[in-house]
């Protein structure tokens, strides 16, 4: 049995940091190298800032032993030497290295098989011994790469399934929520992946739907390939119909005003940002001249702002980000003055939020748009306070509130009518 000694692992990034760090944990015995020509991320890795954040990473300290080494080589050229030292490499990068799969004995693993593998293995990571690790990982090896991006299709196929049940529900005052429940109930089709939100994000989904969809033309599939463009095509008309719900609320416009978005990590409990939808909702708002502060608790300034400048975005104005956006350190900070207020992540954060101070804070009519369903439970605390709340997938019935003017409004006396102006 080929037994796995050394590990090569080329890319620090999202899969190749994490991949390595819990096999390290897990197989000491294992010397694991990662190699990466960012030079600021290698040092982000060997600091006590990490470069990425999961949640898991926490302990990210504790995870690493002597037995990792992430290193950046002097040339490009010098990754394929590393590569050659080890008995096992690992492509964890986006560029290809197609020369490696040639080498043998040399056994290489592409980066969608690690990454699938660094999900078994942090979902095990306490539950698993070493020696079961090391078995999953054959396992892993001989996985088919089709059968993955298959699963992640469905379950995208999924959540685009649900979204679309969103937008009948709020058409015709049903609760998705409850639509989800019943059907979940049902064991043939389960109850995960079907919360109904502001759309997937995250580096696999797109990808893998798109691959298939290529596959599928290439292989003269136009049906089958149109059928698994619409599950593409529905979580972008997901984003666009939240888009639009906010401008509609405000009256049409958002020009010019100022909208608070919390959120913009594409799930929570990670700073990737990678094909989140609050880039996308960031995106439509800013074509219509809105005025964001953006606030996440993970995701930093920097990656908020390349993420907007990017020429998909921002297209061939790039500056209006410096003019319209403003990333703020505290949600508080994001509000004051808002229109609106607009959740685009569900950090659990956002449901404790002292939403009494934000309201007081906030232009009237204070609006809240729950792109993820986090605030359900706070409905009538929320509208009680005078918010008047959108969300995903349900009409929330509208509370009437007496009409308070914020100035005096001259009074006029029903018995001393207006003199008449004489007749000319
Ligand atoms: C996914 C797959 O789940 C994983 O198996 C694969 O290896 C990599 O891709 P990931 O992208 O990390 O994992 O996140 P996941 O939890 O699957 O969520 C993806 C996106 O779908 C997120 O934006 C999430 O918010 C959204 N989602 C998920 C929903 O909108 N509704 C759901 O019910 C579930």
């Amino acid at each position: 049995m080929f037994e796995i000694k050394k590990i090569c692992c080329i890319g620090a990034g999202y899969v190749g940091g994490p991949t390595c760090s819990v096999i390290a944990h897990m197989c000491p015995e294992i010397k694991v190298t990662v190699v990466d020509v960012n030079e600021a991320r290698v040092k982000a890795w060997n600091s006590n800032t990490l470069p990425i954040y999961e949640i898991f990473l926490k302990s990210f300290n504790t995870v690493v032993n002597a037995s990792l080494n992430i290193s950046v080589p002097k040339r490009r050229t010098l990754i394929l030497k590393i590569a050659v030292l080890e008995n096992c490499v690992i492509s964890c990068t986006s560029s290809g290295f197609s020369q490696l799969e040639k080498q043998n004995p040399y056994k290489y693993i592409p980066a969608d098989l690690t990454e699938g593998m660094f999900r078994m293995l942090n979902r095990g990571l306490n539950a698993l011994s070493s020696r079961k690790v090391k078995i999953t990982c054959l396992k892993a090896r001989l996985m088919s790469l089709f059968v993955l991006k298959a699963a992640n299709a469905f379950l995208a196929q999924r959540i685009s399934s649900i979204n679309s049940i969103s937008a009948l529900c709020e058409a015709t005052g049903a609760d998705v929520e409850e639509v989800a429940k019943a059907i979940g109930m049902d064991q043939r089709i389960g109850s995960r992946f079907l919360k109904a939100s502001v759309g997937f994000g995250g580096s696999c989904f797109q990808k893998d739907v798109l691959n298939l969809v290529y596959l599928c033309e290439a292989l003269n599939l136009p049906e089958v390939a149109q059928y698994w463009q619409q599950v593409i095509d529905m979580n972008d008309y997901q984003r666009r119909r939240f888009a639009s719900r906010i401008i509609d609320c405000l009256f049409n416009t958002v020009t010019d005003k100022k909208i608070a978005l919390l959120g913009f990590a594409f799930k929570k409990d990670t700073g990737d940002t990678r094909e989140s939808s609050s880039i996308y909702i960031s995106k439509y708002l800013l074509d219509e001249g809105a005025r964001l502060h953006i606030y996440d608790p993970k995701v930093p300034k920097e990656q908020i702002i390349q993420d907007l400048c990017h020429p998909n975005i921002s297209e061939d104005d790039p500056d209006r980000v410096c003019r319209l956006v403003t990333i703020t350190k505290d949600p508080y900070e994001a509000c004051d003055g808002a229109h609106a207020l607009v959740i685009c992540t569900e950090w659990d954060m956002f449901k404790e939020l002292d939403f009494e101070s934000i309201h007081q804070k906030m232009l009237k009519p204070a609006f809240i748009f729950d792109g993820r369903r986090v605030l359900d439970g706070l409905h009538s605390n929320l509208q009680n306070l005078g918010f008047q709340i959108e969300t995903i997938g349900k009409k929330v019935a509208t509370k009437r509130f007496p009409f308070t003017p914020t100035s005096e409004i001259p009074k006029f006396s029903l018995q001393d009518p207006p003199s008449k102006k004489p007749k000319i």
